[in-house]
């Protein structure tokens, strides 16, 4: 049996190389597959998507992988328009949401949510963003993007810059680059430095420095991983406004890193990337994007597929 089957996916943590390295190989096969032989992988079965906080890409990536894997989906993205509005419950939102589907995508304010919601769902339930604490898939589409543009993981030097304190993007993606062979730099204004709790984790298997200057590194490194300041997870807009808008990534900083590095972003980008970056060969963000739909089918076909596909 195929280890992912009917297994949820709440945290990075439980990805070790091997894992990754299998949902890596499983997504270049459906990059490959034609439209009919991929519609054959998740036919007749049902996504539902359940999202307590906006989202453009996560959701719609997903809808996207399970149409394109033969599946269709169902959701509520407003949770305003849900019975969530009159008090109903998450833990009963999720069983029902798991009587009408096959498998069940929450997105929630809450770090947390859905480690709860997969103790009352009675289908796996895959985290699309939890609070502060994580976003896996996120994280899986993240490698396999440096993978695929870089051809490789072990031996690269990543910076990692911006909201490193909120940015729950980033938490999974230092854990998943805990399993690879990789030089870390964080870059982020000093109050906004990684929680001490989860640096704690992360220096036993990952080696990094931490920096307030952008520069110190640039000419080092391979990958720049740029996230926007989270605005709505400070407490108090002061303390946003002190940081609102410490680093921009554009041209001139370009000019100053190496030929052949690419510049991530999970997005969306306010102002953290300057437009002008969009056009040239270093920006993969988009294609970062593109990507996700890929790992997203992938990770459906593995749930859903006692062996595999
Ligand atoms: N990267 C990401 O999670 O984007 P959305 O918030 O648009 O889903």
């Amino acid at each position: 049996m195929n280890e992912f089957y009917q297994k949820d996916i709440i945290s990075i943590k439980e990805f070790d190389r091997e894992k990754l390295e299998k949902i890596f190989a499983s997504t270049d096969k459906i990059m490959q597959l034609n439209s009919t032989e991929r519609r054959k992988i998740c036919k007749g079965n049902t996504l539902a998507y359940l999202f307590y906080e906006p989202s453009t890409r996560t959701r719609l990536s997903f809808d996207s992988a399970m149409a394109s894997v033969g599946g269709n989906s169902l959701g509520i993205s407003d949770i305003t328009s849900s019975s969530a509005q009159k008090g109903e419950s998450l833990a009963d939102t999720v069983r029902i949401m798991s009587i009408y589907s096959d498998v069940l995508v929450l997105r929630h304010t809450l770090d947390g949510s859905s480690k709860f919601a997969a103790e009352v769902s009675e289908k796996p339930i895959i985290n699309a963003g939890s609070g502060t604490e994580e976003h896996p898939t996120q994280a899986i589409q993240d490698l396999f993007t440096i993978k695929k543009e870089k051809k490789k993981i072990d031996g690269l030097k990543i910076g990692i810059i911006g909201d490193l304190k909120y940015g729950r993007t980033v938490y999974s993606l230092l854990h998943g680059l805990g399993n690879y062979d990789v030089d870390v730099h964080l870059i982020s204004p000093e109050s906004l430095r990684v929680r001490s709790d989860s640096i704690y984790e992360i220096k036993k298997k990952l080696s990094y420095t931490e920096s307030t200057d952008i520069e110190e590194y640039i000419d080092e490194l391979d990958v720049l991983y740029v996230t926007r300041i989270q605005k709505e997870r400070f407490p108090d807009e002061e303390e946003y406004l002190k940081v609102k808008g410490s680093y921009v990534v554009g041209l001139d900083l370009l000019k100053q890193m190496k030929d052949d590095s690419i510049i991530l972003h999970p997005l969306p980008r306010l102002d953290e990337i300057s437009t002008d970056i969009d056009n040239t060969k270093n920006a993969k963000y988009f294609e970062q994007a593109e990507y996700g739909k890929h790992v997203r089918a992938a990770l459906l076909g593995l749930i859903l597929n006692e062996n595999g596909f």
